[in-house]
């Protein structure tokens, strides 16, 4: 079939909106009908030519939600009509990794999704021929994709996409960071560098858990507004003096749990900084630039502060991602401040632009 899709062409230029050959989904693939889509900076990284890994021509996108139209042989966990949100971190359910609750990277698919194929090494996507490749497993920035069935989290239908695909990604990863990678405790002090996407999930997640106090750092003063909207209870500028203000806001201890949002290195060694002896976790979701390495005094780990990653807030999506919204549908969760502006899949790389310009949380693209 033919779709109209954003593609990458040439790394450093605007994507061009065009018509693509969709094929249909082989065995163990899905067709998917988009609705909506986040624009996220993991686009614009590689659109802009900074990640190593990138490869061109690809249709961009990841932060997706839709309808499945058409399952391939042997696709029993959805079926045609079910709501989807798109997972770039599938869940296969019978790997070493999917079977251990300790992490939700699953193995069954990294080599050939890095590459931007599907799991049996080609594309569904080409044009005259050319085959195009598929981003990050999702390619969402389309009117339709073929993705494999362990990348779908299937959602309950109540929910908006235009709320929905902001589960894809960046508000999956803060919310998880808390609840999974922290597991914060009730009656805790949480700190939360940066009030981005992730940041803001963050926020929500320590609140969901019944963190006491929230302390959130950033820049900008309408993003700390927004994380007091998410639960937040004291508001920081970041900086300099960051790390000294949290101490001394905690009885000079700092935080039991401290997370970084913002991929910058000076931050994460902050967020480490700010956790309290004894038991303090930092909790690091931010991307770093290339060969960028993080700082850290080893004393501060010998007396009981730890630090750990979180890719995807730890979420394994096809059980969790469904459950994160079915708690949004409960109202635990305030997902509409995040979506800022609603945009056409032609106006993409006004997306990118107000990113940069960082003008409003998230952009989606409205696609059916
Ligand atoms: N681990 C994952 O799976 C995962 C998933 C999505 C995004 N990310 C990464 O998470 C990071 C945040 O993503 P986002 O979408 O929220 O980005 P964002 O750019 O919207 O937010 C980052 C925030 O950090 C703030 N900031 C910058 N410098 C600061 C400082 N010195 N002190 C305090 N705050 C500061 C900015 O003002 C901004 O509000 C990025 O690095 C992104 O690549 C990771
Ligand atoms: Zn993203
Ligand atoms: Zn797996």
């Amino acid at each position: 079939m033919k779709m109209r899709a954003a593609v990458l062409e040439r790394f450093g230029e605007p994507l061009a909106v065009q018509e693509v050959e969709l094929a249909e989904p082989r065995a163990g693939e899905v067709l998917v009908r988009l609705a909506a889509c986040g624009v996220c900076h993991t686009d614009l990284y590689t659109a802009s030519g900074a990640d190593p890994s990138g490869y061109a021509p690809a249709v961009l996108g990841h932060e997706g939600a839709g309808v499945v139209e058409q399952v391939g042989d042997g696709v029993g966990s959805v079926a045609p009509g079910d709501h989807v949100v798109t997972l770039f971190s599938p869940q296969c359910r019978e790997c070493l990794h999917c079977r251990d609750e300790r992490t939700n990277l699953c193995l069954a698919i990294r080599e050939e999704q890095n590459k931007g194929h599907l799991p049996d090494g080609t594309t569904r996507i080409s044009r005259d021929g050319e085959e195009v490749r598929h981003f990050m497993g999702c390619s969402t920035f389309a009117e339709y994709t073929v993705m494999p069935e362990i990348a779908l989290a299937k959602i309950n239908p109540e929910a908006p996409f235009e709320h929905a695909c902001l589960f894809a990604c960046g508000l999956s990863t803060g919310l998880g960071a808390a609840i999974n990678t922290a597991a914060v405790r009730p009656g805790s002090t949480c700190a939360v560098f940066g009030a981005g996407m992730v940041g803001l999930g963050a926020v929500a997640g320590c609140r969901l858990q019944g963190a006491e106090r929230i302390i959130c750092v950033d820049l900008s003063p309408e993003r700390l507004e927004l994380a007091r909207g998410q639960g937040a209870t004291d508001l920081l500028e970041g900086g300099e003096g960051a790390v000294e203000r949290i101490l001394e806001m905690t009885g000079g201890f700092g935080a039991d749990y401290t997370f970084e949002a913002t991929g910058s290195v000076a931050v994460m060694r902050q967020a480490l900084e700010a956790a309290r002896m004894g038991w303090g976790l930092c909790t690091v979701a931010g991307v770093a630039g290339k060969g960028e390495t993080l700082d850290v005094v080893p004393r501060l780990l010998i007396t009981g502060r730890r630090v750990a990653g979180s890719s995807f807030g730890g979420v394994k999506g096809r059980d969790q991602v469904p459950v994160l919204i079915d708690r949004y549908l409960a109202d635990e969760i305030d997902v509409a401040p995040f979506l800022s502006h609603r945009i056409a899949l032609d106006e993409v790389n006004r997306g990118f632009e107000l990113m940069e310009a960082q003008d409003g949380i998230r952009s989606v693209i409205e696609l059916s």
